[in-house]
């Protein structure tokens, strides 16, 4: 393809993957995990699966990517023609557009939290359980959050890969990072911190059983945003001279750094006011939170005021970039195969995304008795999609990548045509020839049995 757009420049490259890897994930989920599972423990189990397992699986996507030029089906149709591996590529279409119609729900709800905490109503003492379920279960409020939200990453997708993805990038993202340091002084700041960074902190290896593991590689997996087809696209748009093992081992420090962060900002406020009641994943952000803020500056509500609009914002920040990334995945095969303008292809992905995410937001209300195996519309999509998919996904990549694919090719993609040395090639291709894939077996199993 010859007028494809591409990245200007290195640091573009990295701000815009790592856009893709911050996200919901990293802020509400990652914490939690910590806190629940054994703290400085699981980080360092959390670090070594990125090191051996998400750094690997994403080097693999670049190889891909780069090499192909193209959007993840064509990707893979180019590199085997007329074989079965051409489903990873429609897998991997699928899922983000699977996920991106509930995410952008979620990405909504930050929305709409973000515009109550400008309007100060977040400073008003009340039942922030009753008021969180009152809003998602609400049939169409939440719905035109997203849809306000879904039209932020169509702007952005439709004006194209530099002038939008990467521009907006480079805007984003280090405001997301300042946001982050502010937060985490603030946080520090308080009375009692000190007891929220012990529990995140005070390693407990007895804590630590398989399905700990288990769970700290799909952790991983999701928050680098692997075995969706976003960064295999995302490095489809990457220079001849862009490196790709520096760029993944970048972005998966960013991504890291700012889930370890997140985790310096929640906990100590939690910690600091007495008798709210911890929540895990959104009810955190959307439930604890908000009573945390106005408990914990009572004496000085213009510094709940800010901290909380900061937090919003760095949430918001987090989902839009992510968003992004699952949008121009499905935006690139669309344009590019069904020949359309990008900004035609952008259209029919916001609004059939839209459409899809219309029916997870009323599984929290109306719907919410529609279950298919136990499964609100909302839990079945992230259970196919991050839970099945993602780790089939992973597994597949690594095979596709360390068996199928010519070695030389990969050896050539990795080293720019032999002009960057890489030493650990060797250990790169043992890993995933064996050690991704059976771990990815293991996610996949432990999943399907033990959710
Ligand atoms: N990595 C994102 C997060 O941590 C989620 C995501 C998954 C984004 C897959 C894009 C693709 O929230």
């Amino acid at each position: 393809m010859k007028d494809r757009g591409s990245f200007g420049s290195k640091f573009g490259v990295i701000l815009a993957s790592a856009g893709s890897a911050v996200g919901l994930g990293n802020v509400w989920r990652f914490p939690t995990e910590v806190g629940n599972n054994g703290g400085a423990a699981f980080i360092i189990i959390y670090i070594l699966c990125v090191v051996f397992v998400g750094v690997p699986v994403m080097v693999s996507e670049f190889v891909i990517g780069r090499h192909t030029h193209a959007n993840t089906i064509s990707a893979y149709s180019q590199l085997a023609p007329g074989t079965w591996w051409r489903l990873q590529g429609v897998s991997g279409v699928f899922v983000a557009f699977l996920i991106l119609s509930y995410y952008i729900i979620i990405s909504g709800w930050t929305f709409f939290y973000l515009t109550e905490s400008a309007i100060n109503s977040l400073s008003v003492s009340r039942d922030y359980s009753a008021y969180f379920n009152d809003f998602v279960s609400n049939p169409w409020e939440p719905v035109i959050y997203a849809a306000i939200v879904m039209l932020m990453v169509h702007v952005i997708i439709a004006r194209g890969v530099q002038s939008g993805i990467e521009a907006f990038s480079k805007i984003f993202m280090p405001l997301l990072l300042v946001i982050i340091i502010v937060l985490v002084g603030c946080s520090f700041n308080m009375p009692g911190s000190s007891e929220g960074l012990r529990f995140l902190l005070q390693p407990d290896f007895s804590k630590v059983t398989p399905s700990v593991v288990l769970s700290a590689m799909g952790q991983a997996f999701f928050s680098l945003s692997l075995a969706m087809g976003c960064l295999c696209t995302y490095a489809s748009y990457f220079g001849p001279d862009t490196k790709l093992v520096k760029t993944a081992v970048s972005v998966s420090v960013i991504d890291t750094c700012v889930a370890v962060l997140s985790g310096f900002i929640i906990f100590p406020a939690v910690f600091s006011v007495q008798g709210v009641e911890v929540n895990a994943g959104p009810g955190l952000v959307f439930i604890t939170l908000p009573n945390v803020f106005i408990m914990a500056f009572h004496n000085v509500p213009v510094l709940g005021y800010i901290f909380s609009g900061l937090f919003y914002m760095l949430l918001l920040l987090a989902a839009v970039t992510s968003a992004m990334s699952l949008h121009e995945s499905v935006t690139a095969y669309v344009h590019e195969v069904v020949h359309v303008s990008r900004r035609t292809a952008s259209s029919i992905v916001s609004i059939s995304c839209m459409l899809l995410g219309v029916t997870c937001s009323l599984s929290f209300g109306l719907w919410s008795d529609f279950t298919i195996f136990d499964m609100t519309i909302f839990d079945l999509f992230d259970f196919v999609a991050s839970k099945i998919l993602m780790p089939i996904g992973g597994l597949v990549i690594c095979l596709f990548v360390g068996w199928y694919l010519d070695k030389k090719l990969v050896h050539d993609e990795i080293t720019n045509q032999g002009t960057v040395p890489f030493r650990f090639f060797q250990s790169f291709i043992f890993l995933i020839r064996y050690v991704v894939p059976v771990a990815m077996t293991l996610i996949f199993v432990n999943e399907l049995l033990f959710r």
